[in-house]
C-alpha cells in the first residue's frame, strides 16, 4: 500500500488479522476477549479493499500473539484469514488459519436436546463437512450448525 493509500497504520510489535471476511472484524475482537478495559492499542478495519476478497476486515492487536484456539475460532468465521506476527515492524512470521476436520469443545450444538447439551460429561465435537460455505456435524446428535449459528456463541 503506497503512502496516499495507507489507511490504517503499521504497527511495532504485535498481531496483524487480515484477509477478515468482510463483516467479521467485530466477531474476532469477542473471540479475543478484547473490551474497552484492555490496554494496548488495538486497530479494526472494516470494508478495506483487498485484490483477493473484494473487501476485507482486519483487527491489528499491539503486544500479543495468538493461541491455538483463539486461531480456531477465527478459522470457523473468517477462512481466508491470515495471521501475521509483527516484530520491530517486520512481518517475522506469516500463517494461513486452516480448519481442523475435527473440532472439539469450541463450539456448542444448537440442538438443546442434543446429549453434549446435557449434564453427562461429553465434550462438544463436530466433523467439518465442508468449510465454505461451512457446515459442522454434531458427533452426537448429527444436527448441521451453521456460519450465522456459530458467532452468538462467542
Ligand atoms: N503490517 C502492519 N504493521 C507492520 C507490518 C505489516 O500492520 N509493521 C500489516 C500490513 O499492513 C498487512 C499485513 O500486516 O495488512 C501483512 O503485511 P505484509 O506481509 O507486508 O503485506 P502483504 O504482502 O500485502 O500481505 P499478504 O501477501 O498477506 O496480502
Ligand atoms: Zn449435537
Amino acid at each position: 500500500m503506497s503512502e496516499t493509500t495507507l489507511r490504517v497504520s503499521k504497527i511495532k510489535d504485535g498481531t496483524v488479522i487480515d484477509h477478515i471476511t468482510a463483516g467479521h472484524a467485530l466477531d474476532v475482537i469477542k473471540i479475543l476477549g478484547i473490551t474497552s478495559r484492555v490496554n494496548g492499542i488495538v486497530t479494526v478495519g472494516m470494508n478495506v479493499p483487498s485484490k483477493t476478497l473484494g473487501l476485507k476486515d482486519m483487527v491489528k492487536i499491539e503486544g500479543r500473539e495468538l493461541k491455538s484456539q483463539e486461531v480456531d475460532k477465527i478459522a470457523l468465521l473468517a477462512p481466508h484469514a491470515s495471521i501475521n506476527i509483527i516484530r520491530n515492524y517486520e512481518v517475522v512470521d506469516k500463517q494461513l488459519v486452516r480448519l481442523p476436520k475435527v473440532i472439539r469443545e469450541t463450539v456448542k450444538c444448537a440442538n438443546p436436546v442434543c446429549v453434549s447439551n446435557s449434564k453427562e460429561p461429553v465434550k462438544s465435537t463436530f466433523y467439518v463437512d465442508n468449510e465454505e460455505p461451512l457446515r459442522l456435524r454434531c458427533h452426537y446428535c448429527g444436527y448441521i450448525m451453521e456460519k450465522q449459528d456459530i458467532p452468538k456463541q462467542f
